[in-house]
């Protein structure tokens, strides 16, 4: 696999995916013919995920319209629920009938570490608790492709306010289930599994750091990372972290999954920059998915104005891979 003497767009998304950096040949392989069998099935495939959620009832929410996207198109709603990155159920785009093995109820999310009191949250409780709107968001993976998402769901910083964290606390570190039953991506044990991702507090209380709980007007589907995933759109896709159990405020750094399997090329920071390179390919232009359009990628995914100033003193810090 030679991707350097390509142009970005004459890269194809399996290239550039994280996994293809460390699995030998042979894995990678195996891993391209799962992908092929789960192409030839998704032929056959229509997007019905028929189960009733029992959030259900709560949406559509009212849309917030200070966050939205005006110089590109709303994604294809077919296109977005059926071209997907989630590691569990398969290391390709195919996964959305195979996440549909995944069972979102009960579902308690456990809000721990550096906290006054730590707590354990049913998700219907906490949706309950907290302030639903719609936001239409970016959404650029770090893979060159990009979306326009209208998710549904809470600021993080509202979580943030009722864990109410100490003042030692400086992170949060997100969690996802960890279930290989129904997960079968997860009985690949060359993965750190469960996925693990992190913000500052800083980062997390920003006004764009979103929890989504729905998306195109319903609740959120399996795919996307049912029944809560994160959304901090000025980063790359793979800091909103899916189907989050646990959310632990720390003192130190988390680690997070990809950085772990491969940091020279994914770290903790993961802001979105066209000037900086992945190690492997370009990030000045990215693809807008469900369309033959390509676009420049801005600084922060576009939203310079509400994140800069959260970095501008930072030194040494890798702050855009
Ligand atoms: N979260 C978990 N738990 N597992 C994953 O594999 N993939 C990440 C991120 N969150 C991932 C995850 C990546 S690489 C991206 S680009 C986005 O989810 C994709 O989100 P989408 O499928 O809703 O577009």
């Amino acid at each position: 696999m030679n991707i350097l003497n390509r142009r970005p767009w004459e890269l194809n998304e399996r290239d550039v995916t994280p996994e293809g950096v460390f699995l030998n040949r042979r894995k990678f392989m195996t891993g391209l013919v799962a992908a092929g069998t789960a192409l030839g099935a998704g032929l056959h495939m229509c997007p019905a995920f028929a189960e009733e959620d029992p959030s259900a009832g709560l949406y559509p929410v009212r849309n917030n319209p200070a966050f939205t996207v005006d110089d590109r198109p709303m994604t294809d709603k077919d296109e977005a629920y059926t071209y997907n990155n989630f590691y569990e159920f398969g290391s390709h785009k195919e996964i959305s009938e195979a996440a549909q093995a995944l069972p979102i109820r009960p579902w308690t999310i456990a809000i721990d570490g550096m906290v006054e009191q730590p707590q354990t949250i049913d998700i219907d409780e906490l949706l309950k608790k907290m302030p639903l709107e719609e936001r239409i968001y970016r959404h650029r993976c770090v893979e060159a492709w990009a979306m326009v998402v209208p998710w549904s769901g809470f600021p993080l910083a509202e979580l943030v306010k009722l864990a109410k964290p100490t003042s030692g606390a400086k992170y949060l570190r997100f969690e996802t289930f960890h279930n290989p039953s129904v997960a079968t991506g997860q009985k690949q044990s060359w993965y750190p599994w469960p996925y693990i991702e992190g913000l500052t507090i800083e980062e997390a209380t920003n006004d764009l750091a979103f929890m989504a709980t729905g998306v195109y007007g319903k609740p959120l589907a399996k795919q996307f990372g049912a029944p809560l995933r994160l959304a901090v759109p000025w980063k790359y896709g793979f800091k909103s972290i899916k189907s989050i159990v646990r959310i632990s405020f720390t003192s130190e750094r988390p680690v997070s999954f990809w950085e772990q399997i491969q940091g020279k090329e994914y770290g903790f920071w993961a802001n979105v920059n066209p000037s900086v390179p992945h190690p492997r390919w370009s990030q000045a232009s990215e693809r807008l998915l469900g369309t033959n359009l390509r676009r420049n990628t801005v600084i922060y995914n576009g939203y310079e104005e509400q994140v800069a100033h959260l970095y501008k003193d930072m030194k040494g810090e890798l702050l855009f891979m």
